[in-house]
C-alpha cells in the first residue's frame, strides 16, 4: 500500500488518547507519528532545569526567549523498542517529560507566544512531506489549517484522569487520583481559554469522544473513515 501523502491532525482534550491514537494510526497506515505536546513539555524540561521558573510559578520570559536558540529538539527511534523518543541534544528526555512536574508547568509554558512560534516553526519543518499523523491542541486550527483530516477528540474528565493514573503507576511514578484530575481540568481550562491558539475544535474536524471506546473500536471507527473518504485500505 501506498502511504496516504496526507497530513491527518488529531486534536482534544487532555488525557483523551489522542497520541496512542496517532501512534497506532502511523504504524497502520506508513505516516510518520509527530507529537506536538512532546515539544511543549521539551522547552519546560528545558525552562525548569535552567532555573528561568521560579518556586512560585513565575516564568522569566526574557531568559527563556534567549535561549530558545540554543534549544534543540528532535524524535529518534529508539533501536531496541522501535518506540520514538523525545530528545533535547543528544539525550532521551522522553521519561522527564511526561513527569507530573514537568506537566504542571507545560501549560503557562504553551501559552507564550514565542514558544508557539518556536514550535509551530519546528512542525512545520518536520511536516513539509506529508504523510503524517500530528497530535496537540491547535494543529487543525493554526498549525496545519489545510489538513486533510482533522479529528478531535474528547472524553470524560474522570474517565481520562483514570486512564492516566493508570498509565502513571504502571510507570512506578507515586501519585494521587485527585492531583492528576486537578491536573487534566486546569489544563483544559488553560489550553481552551488561552488567547493565542487556544484549544477548540475546528469546524471541519470530525468529533471523536472515546469515554467508553476501546482502542480496537477507535480503530474501526478511523479505517472507516479513511477508506470512505480517501479510498484507503489498511
Ligand atoms: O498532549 P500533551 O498533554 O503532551 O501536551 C502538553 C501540553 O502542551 C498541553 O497541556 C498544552 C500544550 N500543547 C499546546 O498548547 N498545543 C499543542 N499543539 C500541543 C500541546
Amino acid at each position: 500500500m501506498n502511504v496516504p501523502k496526507i497530513i491527518i491532525a488529531i486534536d482534544g482534550y487532555a488525557s483523551t488518547g489522542k497520541s496512542s491514537f496517532a501512534k497506532m494510526i502511523a504504524a497502520k497506515y506508513g505516516f510518520l507519528y509527530l507529537d506536538s505536546g512532546a515539544i511543549y513539555r521539551a522547552v519546560t524540561l528545558f525552562a525548569l532545569e535552567k532555573g528561568f521558573i521560579s518556586d512560585n510559578g513565575e516564568i522569566d520570559h526574557n531568559s527563556l526567549k534567549e535561549a530558545l536558540g540554543e534549544l534543540k529538539v528532535t524524535f529518534r527511534r529508539e533501536a531496541s523498542t522501535q518506540k520514538s523518543e523525545t530528545y533535547i541534544g543528544e539525550r532521551s528526555v522522553e521519561k522527564e517529560i511526561r513527569q507530573l512536574e514537568v506537566s504542571n508547568y507545560v501549560s503557562p509554558i504553551a501559552v507564550i507566544p514565542f514558544v508557539r512560534d518556536f514550535v509551530d516553526n519546528l512542525l512545520h519543518k518536520f511536516g513539509e512531506d506529508g504523510a503524517i499523523v500530528m497530535d496537540g491542541r491547535d494543529i487543525g486550527t493554526v498549525v496545519f489549517p489545510n489538513a486533510q483530516l482533522k479529528i478531535f477528540m474528547t472524553a470524560d474528565a474522570e474517565i481520562r484522569a483514570r486512564r492516566r493514573e493508570k498509565e502513571l503507576l504502571a510507570k512506578g511514578e507515586d501519585v494521587k487520583f485527585e492531583d492528576i484530575l486537578k491536573n487534566v481540568l486546569e489544563r483544559d481550562y488553560i489550553d481552551s481559554h488561552r488567547e493565542t491558539a487556544p484549544l477548540k475544535k475546528a469546524d471541519d474536524a470530525i468529533l471523536l469522544d472515546n469515554s467508553y471506546m476501546t482502542m480496537e473500536q477507535q480503530m474501526e471507527w478511523f479505517d472507516a473513515i479513511i477508506r470512505e473518504r480517501f479510498g484507503y485500505e489498511s
